[in-house]
């Protein structure tokens, strides 16, 4: 049997050790939530690319008669790592999701490669999707780091980015039917969004 000051001794560490995972554990879960200056910027998520990996678009468009470029530009979608779990178990993506997209060019022939694009060069420019419901009317937000990593403002409302995400993205806004990973979880959570079934019955139709 434990003696009384050591029992008092110990539950009192068992406490504070329960505290500190306690303390950890919302340390961990914040870790990568969206960070806003006073004047409600979004600072520039600096290690994103330690983030989980989505998927890359090369040369996307959205015009039905947009050429092909002779200098394609990529762009690599990264999530931070708790919502990328949480999206992995329920096909829903929590409160405080960032999502980054970074724009690199490309490069055909190089070292020994002789056909095909391989990603060259600096980020061209990222621009960047929160969830943050306290925050944001309708939940989400977009902002734009173009002009390099300096805080950067909420784009407005009105732009086309909410209008096409809203209007086309499979998951909550998002355009989870080109994340490779997420597309299947979405599915068997029956979490895709109307907008969406809808685009695709039409595809089905007219597959041209
Ligand atoms: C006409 C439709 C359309 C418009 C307008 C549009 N986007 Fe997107 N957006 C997409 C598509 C398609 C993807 C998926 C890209 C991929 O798979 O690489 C995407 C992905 C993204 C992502 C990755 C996260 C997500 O939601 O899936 C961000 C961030 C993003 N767009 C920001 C913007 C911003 C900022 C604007 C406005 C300045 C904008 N988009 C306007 C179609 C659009």
């Amino acid at each position: 049997m434990l003696s009384k000051p050591l029992c008092l001794f110990l539950s009192a560490m068992m406490a504070t050790t329960s505290l500190a995972a306690a303390a950890d554990g919302r340390v961990a879960a914040d870790r990568h939530g969206p960070a806003y200056t006073v004047d409600g910027r979004l600072v520039a998520p600096a290690d994103y690319r330690e983030w989980v990996y989505l998927s890359s678009g090369l040369d996307m468009s959205y015009n039905p008669k947009a050429m092909a470029s002779p200098s394609p530009m990529f762009d690599n979608t990264f999530v931070n790592p708790e919502s990328y779990r949480a999206f992995a178990s329920t096909g829903r993506w929590p409160d405080k999701t960032v999502i980054v997209l970074e724009v690199r060019g490309s490069a055909g022939k190089g070292s020994i490669n002789q056909r095909g694009h391989y990603q060259s060069g600096g980020v061209q420019g990222m621009d960047v999707h929160v969830k943050d419901t306290a925050r944001f009317q309708g939940g989400w937000a977009f902002f734009s780091f173009d002009d390099g990593a300096a805080p950067a403002k909420q784009i407005p409302v009105a732009e086309a980015c909410y209008t096409c995400h809203s209007a086309h993205g499979a998951v909550d806004t998002t355009f989870v039917q080109f994340y490779p990973t997420l597309l299947p979880v979405a599915q068997q959570h029956s979490t895709l969004s109307a907008a969406y079934l809808k685009d695709t019955a039409k595809l089905v139709r007219s597959p041209n």
